[in-house]
C-alpha cells in the first residue's frame, strides 16, 4: 500500500494543482496534500486559508486529506511514513529545481521516492504567481482557478 504526499505552497490552489491531485489520487492508495507553513515567505493567503481552499476544491475527490506542515518536507515524510512525494512538472524549466529537490529529499528521507506527474497540457503555463499577478491588475482568472477561489483572491486584493 503506497501512501503519497503532495507538498506545496498552494498560494492559491489552481486548476493545475487540482489536475495533479486528481491524477495522483487515482494512482496511490492514499494522498495527503500538505501546505507548507513557510515563515520566510509572505504568502497572499494564510496557511489556514490555503488549507480551507484546498479542502473545498478537493471535496469531491474521495479520500484526499489536506494538512499543513512546517520545516523540511523530508522530515514530515519520514515522521508520517509516506512512501511517495508527488510533484507536478509543467515544463523543462521546472526540471532543474525539481530534480535537485527530489535528490535532496531522497538523501534526507531514503525511504521515500519522488514521483513527477507532468501537468496536463492545458495547464502547462499556469502558476499561482501568474494568477495573483493577473488578478492584481483586475484580469480574468476564471480559466485558472475555480470561481470561489477567484472570489477570495479578488477579495484579498480589494482589502489591500
Ligand atoms: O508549491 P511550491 O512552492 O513549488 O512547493 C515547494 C515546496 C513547499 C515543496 C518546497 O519548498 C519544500 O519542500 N519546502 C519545505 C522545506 C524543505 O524541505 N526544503 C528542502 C527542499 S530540497
Amino acid at each position: 500500500m503506497a501512501v503519497a504526499l503532495y507538498p506545496g505552497s498552494f498560494d492559491p490552489v489552481t486548476y493545475g494543482h487540482i489536475d495533479v491531485i486528481r491524477r495522483a489520487s487515482s494512482l496511490f492508495d492514499s494522498l495527503t496534500v500538505a501546505v507548507l507553513n513557510n515563515g520566510a515567505k509572505s504568502p497572499l493567503f494564510s496557511v489556514d486559508e490555503r488549507v480551507n481552499m484546498l479542502r473545498d476544491v478537493c471535496r469531491d475527490i474521495p479520500g484526499i486529506k489536506v494538512e499543513s506542515f512546517s520545516g523540511l518536507t523530508a522530515d514530515y515524510v519520514q515522521n508520517h511514513g509516506y512512501d511517495v512525494i508527488i510533484r507536478g512538472l509543467r515544463a523543462v524549466t521546472d526540471f532543474e529545481y525539481e530534480l535537485q529537490m527530489a535528490q535532496t529529499n531522497r538523501k534526507l528521507a531514503p525511504g521515500a521516492d519522488t514521483v513527477f506527474l507532468t501537468t496536463s497540457l492545458e495547464y502547462a503555463y499556469l502558476s499561482s504567481t501568474t494568477v495573483k499577478e493577473v488578478a492584481y491588475y483586475g484580469g480574468d482568472i476564471s480559466q485558472f482557478v475555480p470561481e470561489n477561489i477567484a472570489a477570495l483572491i479578488f477579495e484579498k486584493f480589494d482589502k489591500k
